[in-house]
């Protein structure tokens, strides 16, 4: 094997060449990417390397996944074993490894719980949706509850429906109408930006209120759902009061309505507990979780169901009360050994309680750059992180979408990556911070410093 970190011209040239020729890339503008294409050939703990030999420090853990760090080739070995042991096999059979990270999981969430297994984060959130319509067909048939409520500036996945359940204007409008109103939104608790122009705890929580009414608007007999991310990532890291989510709980139990917990970045250990939910104490009916699962050494996700929805599935074959739904790779055998080996080193390895120690000295970090005039907020849970980024303090107006993009390439340029909030038009002046729950106090110090020397770049621009 080829060391991480070796330059190798020859691998770049014969990457990028293939690739502009044959593959379509997400996101990314290929006008762009073939100006500066990045090939990356490795990673070792927070670093990843490139085909020249640079080093960057990921303070993104890739897409908000990476949680044990990069380099683990016992996974590779775990994943080798199984695959010679069993590779595949659909999972309406039972396999070990898919039975064990159930067993895993549910212990995790604190018992009570059954695993259904998919792919990515969208197909959980997905799975979650058809799972809560199904529960109630089979619950109550009469009613006919079919609704999500989710809020705007959310982002729940890339599939039509996890699009239409989230509220990011601009990742819907290429694809829009996305269908009828079978998704709800209630506005968010983005207290920095509170969108009812209210401050807390003066607000008396008009964002949840803002729910109730909206299930009372729909009609609580069509509402089958209400779905959250307990910390919002997409839309500038949004922290909201610690009383916001049992509330929400409590309308969800007053209506009848079940409360689906979308677990994607903010579990296993992101936010300085095993799953954001448990800063709170509350406990949702359906849990969507993915990325950290398995650290993305394989993908696997899941969609888990507190046993009260788990037995509205229970019956005689004849009833039909069974999950109508199957996707090929879900509980496969490989991915799965992977993500339970990947779990016992987080839990080995202390690594929730780290991210919550790390999160501290680099918040800590962070607040130290309050002192540059653009630096609206800094907030965050664990290694969950965002920088709100303003023209003025007083005013709040974000900076415009070159400035922070100028960040991000200014940091990239000095070896660290930094992410920016997705939120689109009124929320993506932050830069998101989400490292491998593995980084070091240098590693912290050296995001803060690099983003200190940004912002001041970005700063002298602004008054020039
Ligand atoms: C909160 C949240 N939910 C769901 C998803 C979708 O996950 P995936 O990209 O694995 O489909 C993401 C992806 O970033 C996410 O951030």
């Amino acid at each position: 094997m080829r060391p991480t970190n070796a330059p190798d011209p020859e691998l770049r040239a014969k990457v990028v060449k293939r690739d502009i020729d044959n593959v379509l890339h997400p996101l990314v503008q290929h006008r762009q990417l073939e100006k500066s294409p990045t090939v990356v050939t490795g990673g070792q703990g927070s670093t990843i390397y490139d085909a020249d030999g640079t080093a960057y420090l990921d303070g993104m853990a890739g897409l908000w996944c990476v949680n044990i760090g990069y380099g683990r080739t016992e996974l590779a070995q775990v994943a080798a074993e199984q695959m010679q042991q069993l590779a595949y096999y659909p999972h309406t059979a039972m396999n070990l490894p898919a039975a064990q990270l159930a067993e895993q999981v549910n212990g995790l969430l604190g018992g009570g719980y059954h695993v259904y297994f998919v792919n990515s984060g969208s197909e959980a959130n997905e799975a979650g949706f058809k799972i809560a319509r199904q529960y109630y067909k089979n619950e109550a048939p009469g009613e006919g509850r079919y609704k999500t409520i989710g809020r705007y500036f959310a982002y729940h996945g890339t599939t039509l429906s996890t699009l239409a359940a989230g509220g990011m204007g601009e990742r819907k409008m290429k694809f829009e109408p996305l269908g009828g109103g079978d998704f709800v939104h209630v506005a968010q608790p983005t207290c920095y930006r509170c969108p009812f122009g209210l401050s807390y705890p003066s607000c008396n929580l008009a964002c949840v209120k803002n729910i109730e009414n909206t299930i009372l608007g729909e009609g609580p007999e069509t509402v089958a759902e209400v779905l959250v991310e307990p910390i919002m990532s997409g839309v500038g890291i949004a922290v909201p009061p610690d009383e916001y989510l049992p509330e929400v709980e409590k309308i969800c139990r007053k209506y009848g309505v079940l409360l689906h917990v979308d677990e994607v970045i903010n579990g296993f250990g992101r936010t300085g507990k095993l799953f954001g939910h448990q800063h709170y104490n509350v406990s949702p009916d359906i849990i969507a979780i993915a990325k950290g699962i398995s650290s993305a050494y394989l993908p696997i996700a899941a969609t888990v169901v507190k046993n009260n929805v788990f037995n509205a599935f229970l019956g005689e074959v004849s009833e039909g009360r069974h999950v109508v739904q199957v996707n090929t790779y879900g509980g496969h055998p490989a991915a799965a050994a992977v993500a339970v080996r990947n779990i016992e080193i987080m839990l080995e390895e202390k690594l929730v309680d780290r991210a919550a120690e790390m999160g501290k000295y680099l918040m800590d970090g962070l607040r130290t750059l309050l002192h540059h005039p653009w630096v609206g907020d800094v907030r965050g849970k664990g290694l969950l992180q965002g920088i709100e980024l303003v023209k003025d303090r007083q005013t709040k107006e974000p900076v415009d979408g070159t400035q922070i993009q100028g960040v991000v390439d200014f940091c990239r340029k000095q070896g660290v990556i930094v992410g920016r909030s997705g939120g689109g038009r009124n929320y993506s002046n932050t830069i998101a911070l989400s490292p491998p729950l593995v980084i070091t106090r240098a590693e912290c110090d050296r995001i803060v410093e690099t983003l200190g020397k940004a912002i001041a770049a970005m700063g002298a621009q602004m008054l020039a």
